[in-house]
């Protein structure tokens, strides 16, 4: 097995942003357990990136090819979850018009992510461990073994160890999960990368929005924003960022203009939404500022939430071309959806699993899906550094420092695509 990865063209493939040495063991790990089938738990706090990590093993394993399906077990409710995952049989239930392969079976040969697994109900919880000792499953309603080759890799932002002491997890099931654990840090951890990851979201909220001028940090206010404990982690940051980018009337931000959203230094206060629920300091006088703000703050939380809702409702589902389409109702995504991490090939939603059979006429924009699934790795890679050569108007030394690449690395890329500036 190869032993030597290369984070910087990993970081470049996936938008991934930062030089914390925890962030780069994540990732190191992930591409080195890709080969293996062994199980990968990741664990980390709300908001600090883990969804990338089974896109990275996906991609670099040998299952690349085949299909890669994220679900989320939270957002799946009790009374449908073993159907939607085992499957179920014609007439299981009054409902269960047709048979339905379930998730398990969908996967098989590919990886099937289970993002917040810490959520599943203690008797799903039983049927995942039959099937990760033994790749067995049963679909609802039968008693036939079926057999499953689907590589496992599941996350959560539940303290396990408390769930089980809870009787909420079992214990035999974690240990199984995590014969693999990885770790993502929490971003208060991750010494200087608070100020990368601003740069970026400030360059990319700027590209998004037409923003002539992306909003910049004094020193002091870098100092504050390293120091500040963002509990909501890269996720906080990067809406902070985005209303300091649209509301503020200064493209130099300054401690005091972060104090307004609650950004103060050695703080842990909840959010920006704070401030901007509560009368400010400075704004004793009734101009209607704070109003304007709550509003566009209203608008990117909703936009964000909605975002979140639509990958929560629905299961992501990618597959390589060389797959054949999944046959269920998808829907794509914008690419708004996904302001921050581009996804190697764009993400498809099925939104609603129980409609299986009314698929192709269905698919709402068939050529996006194809040109998706045709996006492999190396498309991306191509894409972020033109993105980046363009924002900073094709001045490569500034292009390299925010893909975080040498200038040598970067002009070897350009020269290898034979990208044209
Ligand atoms: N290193 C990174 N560089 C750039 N953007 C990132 C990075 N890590 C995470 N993000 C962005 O931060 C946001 C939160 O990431 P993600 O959804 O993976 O969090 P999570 O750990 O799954 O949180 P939760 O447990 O709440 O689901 C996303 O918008 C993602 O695009
Ligand atoms: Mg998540």
């Amino acid at each position: 097995m190869k032993n030597n990865v290369d984070l910087q063209q990993m970081k470049l493939r996936y938008g991934i942003v930062g030089r914390d040495e925890a962030l780069d063991e994540a990732i190191k790990t992930a591409v080195l357990v890709a080969r293996t089938d062994l199980s990968v738990l990741i664990q980390g706090e709300s908001g600090v990136g883990k969804e990338v990590i089974p896109r990275i093993i996906h991609d670099n394993s040998l299952r690349k090819n085949k299909r890669y399906i994220a679900i989320n077990c939270g957002s799946i409710p009790e009374g449908t979850i073993d159907s939607e995952l085992f499957g179920h049989e014609k007439g299981a239930f009054t409902s269960a018009i047709g048979e339905h392969e379930g998730y398990f079976g969908a996967a098989d040969g590919g990886t099937l992510f289970l993002d917040e697994v810490g959520e599943l109900p203690l008797s799903t919880q039983a049927r995942l461990l039959r099937v990760l000792e033994t790749g067995e499953y049963i679909r609802v309603g039968s008693n036939e073994p079926r057999h499953t080759n689907a590589r496992i890799v599941a996350a959560t932002n539940v303290d396990i160890p408390n769930a089980i002491r809870e009787g909420r997890f079992r214990e035999d099931l974690y240990y199984r999960l995590c014969t693999i654990n990885i770790k993502m840090p929490p971003l208060r951890e991750r010494r200087g990368d608070a100020v990368l990851l601003f740069k970026k979201f400030a360059l990319d909220t700027a590209t998004k929005f037409n923003i002539p001028e992306p909003v910049r940090l004094t020193p002091e206010a870098e100092e504050v924003v390293n120091s500040y404990k963002w509990p909501g982690n890269i996720r906080q940051l990067r809406n902070i960022t985005e209303q300091l980018s649209i509301l503020s009337q200064e493209r130099l931000i300054t401690p005091q203009t972060l104090a307004k959203y609650n950004i103060v230094p050695n703080s842990n206060m909840e959010t920006g939404l704070a401030t901007l629920n509560n009368k400010s300091a400075s704004s004793e006088h009734h101009d209607y500022e704070n109003e304007i703000k709550w509003l566009a703050h209203a608008v990117i939380e909703l936009r964000n939430e909605v975002n979140e809702l639509k990958k929560m409702a629905g299961t992501d589902v990618t597959a390589s071309t060389n797959v054949p389409s999944v046959s269920t109702q998808v829907k794509n995504v914008s690419p708004q959806a996904q302001p921050t991490l581009p996804v190697t090939a764009r993400t498809i939603t099925t939104m609603d699993s129980t409609r299986n059979n009314q698929v192709d006429d269905e698919i709402q924009t068939a050529e996006e899906i194809v040109e998706a699934e045709s996006l492999n790795l190396f498309d991306m890679e191509r894409k972020n550094i033109i993105k980046a050569l363009q924002r900073n108007h094709y001045r490569r030394k500034a292009a390299a420092e925010e893909l975080g690449i040498s200038e040598r690395t970067l002009y070897r890329k350009i020269k290898d695509y034979g990208i044209e500036e």
